[in-house]
């Protein structure tokens, strides 16, 4: 799971520890919660870029990261709105890898203003295509999400969170799964 925003005060942690409650409910992963605030994430990028050259040097501070990246079978990617689409710091971190998105499957978990992160998960969905990894079809949103979480970071109603993240679990299974045993004869032929 990664958490996209780093921004001073983010609400994304919050929202990423309610979610692996409910993957661990779900009993399919086992959950390594990534934060994007840890990794050094320049603008910067190499002149080859990661599709052409996939073991580029990168960065010290990026390597715990592309470990990370490398191992996960698939994603759940943790994002508000900005500015109708997905923050900075998780463009970056997508564009300085190209093999460790590859043939994965991806869900959403999104958070915002009126949108509820939506925008930016569609936006995300256009990316991730180009990297070759399939997005799930249902995803978690929490539009005004002040409102449906309390002081304590606790949901107010968690039920329907509840079933939607079940719903989207339930989708990237099936797809990492499929696509496991897709990377698998894909290494073997
Ligand atoms: C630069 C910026 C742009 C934003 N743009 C939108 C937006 O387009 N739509 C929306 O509903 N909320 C928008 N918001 C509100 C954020 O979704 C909200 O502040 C959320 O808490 C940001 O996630 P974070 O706390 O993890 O950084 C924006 C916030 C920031 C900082």
């Amino acid at each position: 799971m990664i958490v996209g925003s780093v921004r001073e005060g983010r609400f994304g942690p919050v929202v990423a520890r309610w979610m692996s409650e409910q993957v661990e409910r779900h009993g399919a992963f086992e959950v390594d919660v990534i934060d994007l605030a840890e990794a050094e994430l320049p603008l910067e990028l190499t002149a080859v870029p990661p599709a052409m050259d996939p073991g580029m040097n990168r960065p010290e501070g990026m390597s715990d990261l592309t470990r990370r990246l490398d191992e996960a079978e698939a994603f759940i990617i943790v994002t508000p709105d900005y500015n109708r689409s997905f923050p900075a710091s998780l463009k970056a971190a997508i564009d300085w890898h190209f093999t460790q998105w590859d043939a994965k499957a991806i869900g959403f978990v999104g958070y915002s203003g009126a949108s509820g992160g939506v925008l930016a998960i569609e936006a995300l969905r256009q990316v991730f295509n180009e990297l070759n990894a399939h997005t799930v079809r249902n995803y978690v949103s929490f539009p005004r999400y002040y409102l449906l979480f309390d002081d304590d970071g606790e949901l107010r109603r968690p039920e329907e969170p509840a079933i939607a993240a079940r719903e989207m679990l339930d989708q990237l299974q099936w797809w990492a799964n499929a696509l496991t045993a897709a990377r698998a004869a894909r290494a073997a032929a």
